[in-house]
């Protein structure tokens, strides 16, 4: 970094657009895409700003905030906190703000590109027509209207895919601890509430919207696989470690399931030779269900909004720790 006084925000990944426009035209902001990268070097640039914004791959870790003795703000330029410590910052006194709905349409919608893919072979199908083949036959798909849509988790996600599974006519069944069989919200979407056992022994589509936790770290596992159906697909557009990418191998080649479609994985970039790329029943694509231009837009111009109130003085609209907290 350069200059001589601190600037007020760094932002430690690539946080870019229009949206953006505005942050630098009223405060000082430093910009580094790699920043994330460089733990030691992040710990020294933190310690003199207001505030920081990040995406999904900068730990921002209590060690981390305790150094940033003068931020007000973490601002999560995205969905997801599994890269934040909410309750270190809560302890500190700095407002962690994220993007909670801004790209749930988006995520929602590459959900379902994802089940379409998958159900109707359209990358292999795609890959065979280029290299002058005509396979009809080798690529008879699956219909979906009719079948049993199994969505795990009810949040903001889940609940556009159960709609959007309903207009493809399908049956949709749901698991979510934190809703009430005879909740508003499970009536309004039309679909059932049942245990995890019962929707993976009748789901022909588990789609999985969660946040990554301890408890649903792994949660699709062999066990997991074993009680679904040999027909099933299962589509993960949440976090990579929900998912066990070993078992979820096992269970492709064994035909414990018939197919996968991943956006997220274990490890982001994935290790480019995971035997999960060779397999042609599985779709896959680099984490990018909230990459559309509207979504960054939007989730840039929420965490926007939150770090420039909260430098104001003002309260965030979409802060992740409870209660605000006040430094
Ligand atoms: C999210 O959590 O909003 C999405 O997975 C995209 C991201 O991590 O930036």
């Amino acid at each position: 970094m350069t200059g001589s006084s601190p600037p007020d925000i760094i932002v430690t990944e690539d946080v870019t657009g229009p949206a953006m426009v505005p942050l630098a035209e009223k405060f000082e902001v430093y910009q580094d895409p790699t920043l994330w990268q460089r733990p030691d070097e992040l710990a020294d640039t933190v310690r003199n700003v207001r505030a920081v914004i990040v995406r999904n791959r900068t730990q921002v870790t209590a060690q981390l905030l305790r150094a940033a003795e003068h931020v007000l703000i973490v601002g999560r330029a995205g969905a997801g906190l599994d890269n934040v410590d909410v309750q270190a910052a809560s302890n500190l006194g700095i407002v962690v703000c994220s993007a909670p709905v801004q790209n749930a349409t988006s995520v929602a919608e590459h959900t379902l590109a994802l089940m379409l893919s998958l159900a109707r072979r359209i990358p292999p199908a795609d890959c065979s027509v280029r290299q002058g083949q005509w396979l009809r036959h080798e690529h008879t798909g699956v219909q979906l209207a009719g079948k049993i849509l199994g969505v795990i988790g009810l949040g903001n996600i889940g609940r556009r895919v159960a709609t959007y599974g309903r207009a493809l006519g399908m049956q949709v069944i749901a698991h979510d601890p934190y809703l009430s069989p005879d909740s508003e919200a499970v009536a309004q979407l039309g679909c059932e509430l049942m245990s995890l056992s019962e929707l993976f022994a009748q789901a022909d589509v588990v789609t999985v919207h969660v946040p990554l936790t301890d408890a649903t770290h792994h949660l699709l596992n062999r066990q997991a696989f074993e009680q679904m159906k040999d027909s099933a697909l299962l589509i993960n557009t949440s976090r990579g470690p929900v998912v066990n990418e070993a078992d979820l191998g096992e269970a492709l080649t064994s035909g414990a399931i018939a197919g996968a479609a991943l956006d997220v994985r274990e490890t982001e970039p994935p290790d480019p030779d995971s035997p999960l790329h060779m397999l042609d029943n599985v779709v896959l694509t680099p984490h990018i269900a909230a990459f559309t231009t509207a979504a960054q837009n939007a989730v840039i111009e929420a965490v926007v909004a939150d770090v420039t109130a909260v430098l104001d003085g003002q309260a965030a609209s979409y802060y992740a720790n409870f209660p605000r907290p006040q430094r």
